[in-house]
């Protein structure tokens, strides 16, 4: 395992986040199926991140962290409604009074956990990005990365019909005039490139969604993802069917 220069305050962090999940398991998990999806997800993610990078304390942190923002979101408004209030800013206001409240410490690792909350999978669409500090830039792509394999390949075939009908996203009460079943014009030009877009600005119904997981799923198996595809399909069976990739 790596040391670290700040490693108590490190250990002090993981321990924070892995009460945090816990605790929020124990009052959600079992009523409500749209936080299982979301802890599952996490679980996978650092499942994958542990596989991956096996004597990586920061990486693995940097997993269980990266959607912790969520938790506040579905407290405030009951749904994971990105285009209400950021779930990546939540994560980082979450973190913030952690600090001042004295439950974990203040070290520079824990800028980079701050970018990855922020950035992970958005380092594109994201304004401020110059505020990503230099050494955070590998972790924030190595989580925008995973997530992207977990969302597209294995997390949204699960949870993608449960969102639309439970409107998670909020596309139909925003949209109230557009068929959910059809897919804008501009989703359909980035799908036919294969080419990854901003799900905040394009997604306006279910559908477009769908293709925007799909376009996850097609990343994740080429190039420099493919390796850690096939990981998660060998290693650890997280594709439903082994013969996926
Ligand atoms: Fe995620």
């Amino acid at each position: 395992m790596n040391e670290y220069e700040n490693q108590t305050n490190l250990d002090k962090i993981e321990e924070f986040i892995d009460k945090t999940i816990i605790d929020f398991k124990d009052k959600y998990y079992k009523q409500s199926p749209v936080i299982k999806d979301k802890i599952d997800h996490i679980t996978r993610v650092v499942d994958i991140a542990k596989n991956n990078w096996p004597d990586d304390q920061l990486v693995r942190i940097a997993a269980k962290i990266h959607d912790i923002g969520r938790f506040a979101q579905f407290e405030l408004l009951g749904k994971f409604d990105d285009g209400k209030v950021l779930h990546h800013y939540l994560g980082e206001d979450f973190i913030a009074r952690a600090l001042y409240q004295g439950k974990i410490e203040d070290c520079e690792e824990l800028d980079q956990l701050r970018a990855v909350m922020q950035f992970h999978g958005r380092t594109i669409f994201m304004p401020f990005k110059r505020g990503i500090p230099e050494n955070a830039r590998e972790l924030v792509d190595i989580i925008g990365r995973i997530d992207g394999i977990e969302n597209g390949c294995i997390g949204a075939i699960g949870y993608l019909i449960r969102e639309a009908e439970e409107d998670s996203k909020s596309y139909r009460a925003n949209n109230p005039d557009l068929d959910m079943k059809t897919i804008s014009e501009d989703v359909f030009e980035f799908y036919k490139r294969g080419e990854k877009f901003d799900k905040m600005k394009y997604c306006k119904t279910y559908a477009d969604y769908t293709l925007f997981a799909a376009i996850l799923a097609i990343t994740a198996l080429k190039g420099k993802d493919r390796r850690i595809s096939i990981r998660c399909n060998e290693k650890l069976s997280m594709f439903k069917n082994s013969k996926a990739i």
